[in-house]
């Protein structure tokens, strides 16, 4: 996987020009960059990235070598590089709350956002844009209107993080696993992955997706990505939607 860096100072959304933009971008590009003007978040929310000092890229992967059912799992490998990375550079409690945000504690650090392009029913473009609070003040963190924390705000380090370092180790990381994640026999190892990173096994959950809520207890995850929720009606499995942890 060879990866195209393209680098804004400032742009309105690195995946609102990654999907515009797709058919002339190479397979791999990463448009990075130092702010956005018009972040996007999931379900149509904002992402604050005014400030400089953050990680905003956003992956194109284009006619991507999955079925639409097994998608889901690649913005989580992503999710996966991330945790790991942090882990990897003096960030401690890190986990991924299903399906792709990673927390450290209750406190959110990274953010990742799937779109794509289809032409027919074949997946033409996939962009998994991630946003990292890196080096936030806890000045700016406030200002984000859910419980957010930075890399730098958990190492209490005087050094601000390399963001260019960090970009690369991110996308090492996700080179070799999303390589690893399309061989069949390796495949299987994933969802071992997803279940270490994850706090939810056990856990009572709501899940909405879409127009429905369903509420039931995290079992497991599979090797695509889905949550396996243990419902009323039986185990069930899901590719998609927001999670809530029920007080019961
Ligand atoms: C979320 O948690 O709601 C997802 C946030 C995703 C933010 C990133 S920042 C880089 C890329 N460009 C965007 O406009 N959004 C994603």
């Amino acid at each position: 996987m060879k990866f195209k860096t393209h680098r804004f100072q400032s742009i309105d959304s690195t995946s609102k020009y990654a999907l515009e933009q797709y058919e002339a971008l190479e397979n791999f590009a990463v448009i990075c960059a130092g702010k956005q003007t018009a972040g996007k978040g999931r379900k149509g929310r904002v992402w604050v990235s005014t400030d400089t000092g953050n990680l905003y890229f956003s992956l194109l992967i284009k006619t991507p070598p999955v079925q639409t059912t097994e998608m889901s799992g690649i913005p989580q490998l992503m999710a996966l590089a991330v945790h790991q990375t942090l882990l990897q550079t003096g960030v401690k409690n890190s986990w991924i709350k299903w399906p792709n945000d990673v927390f450290v504690d209750d406190r959110k650090i990274c953010g990742i956002l799937c779109e794509s392009r289809f032409t027919g029913s074949k997946i033409a473009a996939l962009v998994i844009g991630v946003g990292i609070n890196v080096n936030a003040s806890q000045k700016s963190l406030a200002l984000i209107d859910t419980p957010a924390t930075s890399m730098l705000n958990e190492t209490l380090s005087d050094t601000p993080y390399d963001i260019d370092e960090l970009l690369h180790f991110i996308l090492n990381i996700f080179a070799e696993s999303f390589e690893q994640w399309l061989q069949p026999a390796k495949k299987a190892s994933f969802a071992r992955e997803w279940r270490a990173a994850s706090r939810l096994i056990g856990k009572v959950v709501k899940l909405i997706d879409a127009d429905t809520e369903i509420i039931g207890t995290v079992r497991d995850f599979s090797v695509n990505g889905e949550i396996i929720l243990q419902t009323d009606k039986g185990p069930q499995k899901f590719c998609y939607g927001d999670l809530s942890l029920q007080m019961i």
